[in-house]
This record gives C-alpha cells, sequence and structure tokens, in this order.
C-alpha cells in the first residue's frame, strides 16, 4: 500500500463517515483532517465537530458553503435548464463539484498528499469527486475506503459501526436508514424498499414536500424576479442566491411541488431508483422558462435546448470542470444577457405554473401577433410565399410515394 502523510476526509458525521474516519486512522495511521460542507441539508453540524473531536481529529472544518453552492453551482446550470434525462434537476450530481474544490483547497492548504471520501463503489459520487479533484490538483490521491475494504454491503457496515461502538441512527420510524442525500437544491432518496421499482414508494420517506392531495386547496401566487438569467427577488423583495432558493424550498414543499419517483441511468452502468424532492428547484426552473420564453430569440432558445441533454448528463457523469462543460456554460451565459425581468406563478397541489410574464427586455409583440387588425407592417401575403416554398419538396416527395 503506499504510504500517506495527511488525509482530508469529506465527512458528514454520519454513519459512513463515521465508520470511514475510524477505518482512515486504523488502515493509514497518520493524521486525517475532516471537511463537512454545509450545504443547506437542513441538518445540526456541531454533533459532526463533537463527534471528530471524539475520534482524536485536531484539524476539523466545517464551512458554510450555501452561497456559494447556489450562486456558482445551482443559478449557472439553471441557466441551462439542465434535467437528466428528461426529469432529474441533477441536486445531488451539482454539490460534488463544490465538495471537491473545497477538498483540494485544504489539502493544499494544510499539505495534504490524499483526499478521501464516503461514496460507495457502485454510484455517480465517486465518479464525481474524483474527476473534479483530477481536474483541480492531479497530484492528489483519492481514497475511497467503500472500494477498499472488506465491507460489501450496508448489513456488513452496520456490523462494523457495532463492534467499533459507533452510534448508528435510526431512521424516523426507528429502522436501518435510506440512503439519503440532502443540500438547499433538494434531498434523495435511495436504497431498502426503493431498490424495488415496482414498489410504491411509502409516504413516510419524502421529507421536504407534502404529498400534493393533501396540499392546500387555495393556491399561492408567487413572483420571481430575474436579472442577467439569474433569479434575484421574490415578491419584490431583493434575496441572496440561498436565501431565495430556501424561500422557494418552503413554499414549494407546502404545496407538494417538486416529488420524483425516478429510474435513472447511473454513469456506472446500472440502473437505479430514487425518491427526488426539488421544490425550489422546480419553481424556479419554470419561472426561468417562463423569464427566457418572453426575452430568447428563438433561435437562440433551440439551440439552448439542444446543447441542454449534453451539459447534463455532463454534470451528472462529473464533468463539471471539464472545458467541455466550461465550452457550454459560456454558451449558455452569453444567452443570458437580456433574461431579465419578473414571472408570475401559482403553486398549486403539487404544480408550479406560470401565469404572467413582463420584461424591459421582451421580444413579444402583441401588434405583430394579434388576432385583431394591427399597425405593424406585416404583409400576409409573404405567409402564401413563405408556405408555398416550403411546401414545394414535400409535393414533390407525396407525388413520388402515390406514382
Ligand atoms: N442518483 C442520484 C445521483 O446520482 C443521487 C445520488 C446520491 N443520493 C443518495 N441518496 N445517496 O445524482
Amino acid at each position: 500500500m503506499t504510504k500517506i502523510e495527511k488525509i482530508v476526509l469529506s465527512y458528514s458525521g454520519g454513519l459512513d463517515t463515521s465508520i470511514i474516519l475510524k477505518w482512515l486512522q486504523e488502515t493509514y495511521g497518520c493524521e486525517v483532517v475532516t471537511f463537512t460542507a454545509d450545504l443547506g441539508q437542513g441538518e445540526e453540524l456541531e454533533p459532526a465537530r463533537a463527534k471528530a473531536e471524539m475520534s482524536g481529529i485536531k484539524d476539523i472544518r466545517i464551512v458554510d458553503l450555501r452561497e456559494e453552492f447556489v450562486s456558482d453551482f445551482v443559478f449557472p446550470m439553471l441557466r441551462a435548464n439542465a434535467l437528466y434525462e428528461g426529469q432529474y434537476l441533477l441536486g445531488s450530481s451539482i454539490a460534488r463539484p463544490l465538495i471537491a474544490k473545497h477538498l483540494v483547497g485544504i489539502a493544499r492548504e494544510v499539505g495534504a498528499d490524499a483526499i478521501a471520501h464516503g461514496a460507495t463503489g457502485k454510484g455517480n459520487d465517486q465518479v464525481r469527486f474524483e474527476l473534479a479533484v483530477n481536474a483541480l490538483d492531479p497530484s492528489l490521491k483519492v481514497i475511497a475506503p467503500w472500494r477498499q475494504w472488506n465491507i460489501r454491503s450496508r448489513t456488513q457496515l452496520l456490523e462494523y459501526a457495532e463492534k467499533h461502538h459507533i452510534p448508528v441512527p435510526g431512521d424516523k420510524r426507528g429502522e436501518a436508514p435510506f440512503s439519503i442525500d440532502a443540500n438547499l437544491l433538494h434531498t434523495s432518496t435511495e436504497g431498502k424498499i426503493l431498490e424495488n421499482p415496482a414498489e410504491v414508494a411509502p409516504d413516510h420517506i419524502y421529507q421536504r414536500t407534502v404529498d400534493p392531495l393533501d396540499a392546500p386547496d387555495t393556491p399561492e401566487i408567487i413572483t420571481i424576479g430575474f436579472e442577467g438569467g439569474d433569479p434575484v427577488s421574490l415578491n419584490g423583495t431583493a434575496m441572496t442566491p440561498a436565501a431565495l432558493l430556501s424561500e422557494l424550498n418552503g413554499l414549494g414543499g407546502r404545496h407538494g411541488v417538486g416529488r420524483l419517483d425516478l429510474v435513472e441511468n447511473r454513469f456506472i452502468g446500472m440502473k437505479s431508483r430514487g425518491i427526488y424532492e426539488t421544490p425550489g428547484g422546480t419553481i424556479l426552473l419554470a419561472a426561468h422558462r417562463g423569464i427566457e420564453s418572453i426575452t430568447l430569440d428563438r433561435a437562440a432558445a433551440h439551440l439552448k435546448d439542444e446543447i441542454m441533454p449534453r451539459y447534463a448528463e455532463l454534470i451528472y457523469n462529473g464533468f463539471w470542470f471539464a472545458p467541455e462543460r466550461e465550452m457550454l456554460q459560456a454558451l449558455v451565459d452569453q444567452s443570458q444577457a437580456f433574461v431579465s425581468g419578473e414571472v408570475t406563478l401559482r403553486l398549486y397541489k403539487g404544480s408550479a405554473s406560470v401565469i404572467s410574464r413582463t420584461s424591459p427586455w421582451s421580444l413579444y409583440s402583441a401588434d405583430l401577433v394579434t388576432f385583431e387588425e394591427s399597425p405593424v407592417a406585416y404583409d400576409h401575403h409573404d405567409a402564401e410565399g413563405f408556405i408555398r416554398l416550403n411546401g414545394l419538396r414535400l409535393k414533390s416527395w407525396a407525388a413520388r410515394n402515390g406514382r
């Protein structure tokens, strides 16, 4: 085994990373620095400090990354209207490059030669962490205990915890918990009964959204302001990116907005089934498309939609810090200069519907589109020629087929 001098561990204080911390100390016998990111997972982070201290860790980093997460990762992704496989808002995928960036930053600061993470050997997250570290500092080694130790299942993990007197937290019902990943953008739940895609997800797994059936009978009307492609205000009040997303999570959650039960294709090669809750993100995606609908030129909008699946796949597969993602980002960002204005939405029993939009930069022309008489120069005869020329080849084609 290669000699490691110092490790920076991505540490949540939860069961998996507590076990990993113990295992790293036993296996490498070197100093471990723990890094815990506050991404708005809605969990107390001080217990992580106490647990790390109890394990003899001297350098404990707990950093609030909420604003950076939303402004530098979530919002740029939102500008592209990114969805993986048509539905997934990439809540876990987009958090990994940010965590990796800080792992690398701390490793450099403290002179560590390796970083360690708690992602399993079957998932996407290991790929995302490690590709990001490769792109940011090729000299750093990566330790992925889940691929190295002899523990092969969650059951064996629980046995290891018991043997080493590491407390095992139960879920709300005292059962072994699902595999959960949460941050300001989403909560993702996988494992246990969800591993059978034929099983309906039980209601108690949902954490930040009510069942749309139980949502209020009265709709809620909200207005979101955009500036250069990014949301900047709610109901006329300017807000920071993290505050805005957090507020929308509350509103959307109360109205059952943003639930998704999905079978997706992992980069690593298998299908997996998960439950996602992305209330604020779902509202923002609808709102962003709403403001783009009046401010983007048709060809610009369609080009964005063509590259979107590719861009989303890059993020899903862990290529945030790759040149092709940055190139696509530059294209997306350039399109957003005039994407400013206000969008009003109605939240009601699981839906977030755009009901009005305004912009000082609107390309919409009522004079041009109106069914009434119009002052704008639009010659109906132009449409006749337009259709005749477009129909020319269809007529040839149909005539040949009918021969
Ligand atoms: N399948 C999702 C993704 O690859 C979520 C992964 C993390 N979620 C979890 N519950 N462990 O982005």
